[in-house]
């Protein structure tokens, strides 16, 4: 019979845990701090006053006993392996593994695909659990892999380990591998508090989930916020041991122990790669560290026939990542004028292997958070690349800046074009003052009048711009269509044949429609539905051009601050030049229509789109018609002149033969654009 106070603990230890586990592993706390201190005092009183009835399992033994003086050693009943690493992190890494596997157990190219588990290689600390019947009685670190560390008492501070296994007949041992390891944001957390309260912080995830099991002072460890993954076995008995290591891991997440959800059963080396190729992907977006993959056959038996060489399996592998952090050091501090003007001080660095490439350069990315991280030039720095961001300088060892190590100051002259450098108050960033007489900023004004939505010259991007206005055989939009094909094919990295593309793409984006081009001269605050407006209101670029103030507001959506930035733009002498230049070079689009917009063919009609267009796309079906005058609208009314229909139209038709609205296909369609002058 169970007294009334034996009831109680125990009432009072399953709803701790049941807590424990809402709000370290679900993340979704059911009850408040403040509640949940009650229950655990009550529980501590309780048992300080029945000591008979304190058991190791209970919540209570989580906060961590008196400090220790060392940890005592702990010889493995089965000894604790490491894995091999695959040397080659691309797509070998996987096929290799596969290749001696298959070797190993004497399949030829007619047998099935091997089975494996891959799994998540966690960037922690090894650990080893071992319980008896269902009750947590040792963790030991690894050491040697023969003998490691008691370290129990810290083990027990780990809310996710389960101090009870959950099942009524656990076997009499069971022993769990896995990893002690600390979330990103528990380790920010943790080092924000450390740092406020002038104590030791760590430097990544790792180091401190592994110093603060190693470490002898249980109170200390019971504070870390660490988190916990089984991902193997050691010694077991009383246990029917299951035939795969996936059903191993289901056993294990059914007892209550922590299982990393990501892991898949894989049929041979090509689904093993995708997995790695797919987590590599989402690496960075992943709660923890990790440093790559593991896998491992997943039937046991063949495991078993695998066997070991040395002390490393060979059933298992990892496949790592391109580390994502390396040591180099700074020869010097450049400033990199961007093409908005920005000011970027960039490191120049030793070259170093990190994140799979050879990396020269890093951002500082502005004055501030240099000085905040007091880089100087000939400091020894980790540098960071993480997927396709750009490289960080991390952070500086400080410990081994040497004597001459020189602040770095920034320059108050552009260092493109000369102009004084500014500074905006509400702004990090220090800008050029030179405008388009940067040639920084000349190539962002280039590049523009390329892009798609402009002129749509194919080919004409950054690295090509940027050689081009260096080699100064580019200053305006106009001297794009100056170039020839001897010179271009000078250029660094430019064939024959890719000059002639380039030279085609020029010389096609002449036939253009008014609208693209008002967009192309990049006039401040003239976006793509603005000149679409205004080359529909005025119809020719001379009206348009001759537009004063008054006159231009005249436009649906214009305002005066961007009728002033129109008028401004046309004051310069300079940019009336350069349109010159452009039309004289033959940059053209259907102005047939001289004076009047009321010439217009299809002026004022109401034109709606369906289905799909086999001669072009609807987007430019949409531009051809509007630049004959006519609106494009998305709905059928009565307001509808014409439905064009393409091939599968839908109920837009069918809305317009009710309508009596006129229906025409894509031959009349076409027959109506060339009619208007547009083909
Ligand atoms: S299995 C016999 N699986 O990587 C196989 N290890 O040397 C024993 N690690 O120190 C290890 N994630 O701490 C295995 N999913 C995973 C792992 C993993 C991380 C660590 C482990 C060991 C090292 C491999």
């Amino acid at each position: 019979m169970l007294t009334t106070v034996e009831q109680r603990i125990a009432r009072l230890r399953a709803e701790i845990e049941q807590h424990n586990e809402r709000y370290y592993t679900l993340d979704d706390p059911l009850i408040s701090d403040a509640e949940f201190d009650a229950l655990f005092r009550e529980l501590q009183l309780l048992e300080a006053q029945h000591p008979e009835l304190l058991t190791p399992d209970s919540p209570t033994q989580r906060v961590g006993g008196k400090p220790l003086e060392q940890f005592a050693s702990v010889r493995h009943e089965h000894p604790m392996l490491s894995i091999r690493t695959e040397t080659d992190i691309g797509d070998n890494g996987a096929i290799n593994f596969d290749n001696r596997v298959r070797r190993d157990l004497r399949l030829g190219s007619a047998d099935a695909p091997v089975g494996y588990v891959a799994e998540l290689k966690f960037d922690g600390l090894a650990i080893s659990l071992r319980y008896e019947h269902g009750l947590l009685v040792q963790a030991a670190t690894r050491g040697d892999g023969e003998t490691g560390e008691n370290v129990t008492q810290n083990v027990r501070t780990v809310r996710q380990i389960p101090l009870r296994l959950t099942s009524a007949t656990p076997p009499a041992v069971l022993e769990v591998r896995g990893e002690i390891y600390m979330k990103r944001t528990d380790f920010e957390c943790f080092n924000r508090r450390a740092a406020a309260a002038g104590e030791k912080t760590f430097v990544n995830p790792r180091n401190a989930a592994a110093g603060s099991i190693r470490q002898l002072d249980p109170a200390l460890a019971a504070r870390r916020p660490l988190s916990f993954f089984a991902y193997g076995l050691g010694a077991t008995q009383g246990w029917d041991i299951p035939a795969t290591h996936s059903q191993i891991l289901d056993a294990l997440a059914a007892y209550g122990l922590p299982v990393c959800e990501e892991r898949v059963i894989a049929q041979g080396a090509a689904q093993l790669l995708a997995f790695h190729r797919r987590i590599e992907t989402q690496r960075s977006r992943m709660p923890f560290d990790i440093d790559g993959v593991v896998y491992k056959v997943n039937n046991l038996a063949l495991q078993a026939q695998l066997g070991f060489v040395s002390r490393e399996p060979r059933w298992a592998v990892a496949h790592k990542f391109a580390a994502e952090e390396a040591t180099t050091t700074i020869s010097a501090i450049e400033v990199q004028v961007g093409r908005t003007g920005a000011l970027t001080p960039v490191a120049r660095l030793m070259p170093v292997f990190v994140g799979g490439v050879t990396v020269t350069n890093a951002t500082l990315h502005n004055e501030e958070e240099l000085r905040r991280k007091d880089i100087r030039i000939h400091d020894t720095v980790i540098v960071r690349r993480a997927g396709d961001v750009i490289p960080e300088v991390v952070r500086v060892l400080l410990e081994r800046r040497p004597v001459h190590a020189q602040e770095f100051i920034m320059p108050q002259y552009c260092p493109v074009c000369g102009a004084h450098v500014i500074k905006l108050p509400d702004e990090a960033v220090w800008r050029c003052s030179g405008g388009l007489f940067c040639a920084a900023q000349r190539k962002q004004a280039l590049l523009h009048f390329a892009s798609r939505r402009a002129l749509d010259i194919e080919g004409l991007g950054e690295k090509l711009v940027d050689q081009l206005v260096d080699q100064q055989w580019v200053q305006t939009p106009a001297d794009l269509y100056k170039i020839d094909l001897s010179t271009l094919a000078q250029l660094e990295r430019m064939g024959e044949k890719s000059a002639q593309n380039v030279l085609d793409a020029i010389a096609h984006s002449k036939h253009t429609t008014l609208a693209r081009f008002i967009y192309a001269l990049g006039i401040r605050n003239v976006g793509e539905a603005t000149a679409k407006e205004l080359a529909r209101h005025f119809a020719t670029l001379d009206n348009f051009m001759a537009a004063d103030e008054t006159r231009l507001q005249y436009v649906a959506d214009i305002g005066p601050v961007v009728a002033q930035s129109i008028t401004t733009f046309f004051a310069e002498p300079h940019n009336r030049e350069v349109i010159a230049q452009l039309r004289a070079a033959g940059v053209h689009w259907p102005e047939q229509l001289d004076a009047a917009i009321a010439v217009l063919p299809l002026r004022g009609k109401i034109f709606v789109l369906t289905g799909t267009l086999a001669a072009m796309s609807r987007e430019d079906a949409k531009e051809k018609l509007e630049a004959l005058g006519a609106r494009v609208t998305g709905s059928v009314s009565q307001k509808t002149n014409y439905v064009v229909a393409g091939a599968e139209s839908g109920s837009k038709l069918a809305k317009a033969q009710e309508l009596g609205i006129a229906v025409l296909d894509e031959q009349q369609f076409l027959h109506l654009l060339k009619e208007s002058g547009m083909q």
